[in-house]
């Protein structure tokens, strides 16, 4: 990205609650993101950042706007991509939620109770619903799999109408350093060997919309 560009960044898990004292979540951490937004101010763009529930500090010259659950993230975002030209979606939202939140805490009907049904409902897709909108703003998604990762994550990235999809596998969960794969809309992908996540984040902050990269 060219200097001084307004970027958006996304991190941590969701929280979905079951009553006032009980969630739903995952075991992301926050730290690609925060990374990321790091990188980003270093370079000299201004940074938004949309944290869930994780306890990491702001990067400095951050503006963080703190959130819980995905409906919430999907408002702060949406407002914050208005005046993007670019977005980071590297928080772990949860796919679903519970179809009601209890508003006491839920208890047991008695001890011979050993299955319990909760229905879940599915949260927005934050990502596929602002790149419908993306114009000529740089989205980039980013996808942890097991398996045949790049596959998917390629599938993944037509579906949500994407520039690029930031491979990773289930052993960056919580660690310093990571190995990621960037696929791009364009074809192409870049293998990124095992290195800490600020540097990392270094690398991705420098992408460009996939066109633009073509053209030079
Ligand atoms: N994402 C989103 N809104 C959701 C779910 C995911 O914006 N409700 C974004 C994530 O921030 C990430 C990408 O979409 O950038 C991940 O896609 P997703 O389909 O959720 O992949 P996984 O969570 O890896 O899982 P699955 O393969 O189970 O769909």
């Amino acid at each position: 990205m060219p200097r001084s560009k307004r970027v958006l960044v996304t991190a941590g898990p969701t929280r979905e609650h079951v009553d006032p004292v009980r969630y739903l979540t995952n075991e992301s951490s926050g730290r690609m993101g925060f990374e990321i937004a790091a990188a980003a101010a270093r370079a000299g763009h201004r940074v938004t950042l949309v944290a869930g529930p994780v306890v990491l500090p702001t990067p400095p010259g951050v503006v963080r706007i703190d959130v819980v659950s995905a409906r919430e993230m999907l408002a702060a975002t949406r407002r914050a991509f208005r005046s993007a030209d670019a977005l980071f979606m590297c928080a772990a939202v949860s796919d679903w939620r519970p179809r009601r939140k209890r508003q006491g805490k839920w208890r047991k009907d008695g001890e011979r109770e050993d299955i319990a049904i909760m229905e879940l409902v599915r949260n927005p897709d934050i990502l596929a619903s602002l790149a419908r909108r993306k114009a000529r703003r740089l989205v980039v998604g980013f996808a942890l799999e097991t398996g045949d990762g790049a596959t998917r994550a390629r599938a993944k990235l037509r579906r949500k109408g994407v520039d690029y999809i930031v491979l990773n596998d289930h052993t960056a969960l919580g660690a310093e350093r990571s190995s990621v794969t960037i696929l791009s809309s364009d074809g192409s992908e870049r293998h990124l060997g095992r290195r800490a996540k600020r540097a990392l984040a270094e690398v991705l902050v420098r992408l460009e919309r996939p066109s633009q990269a073509r053209a030079r």
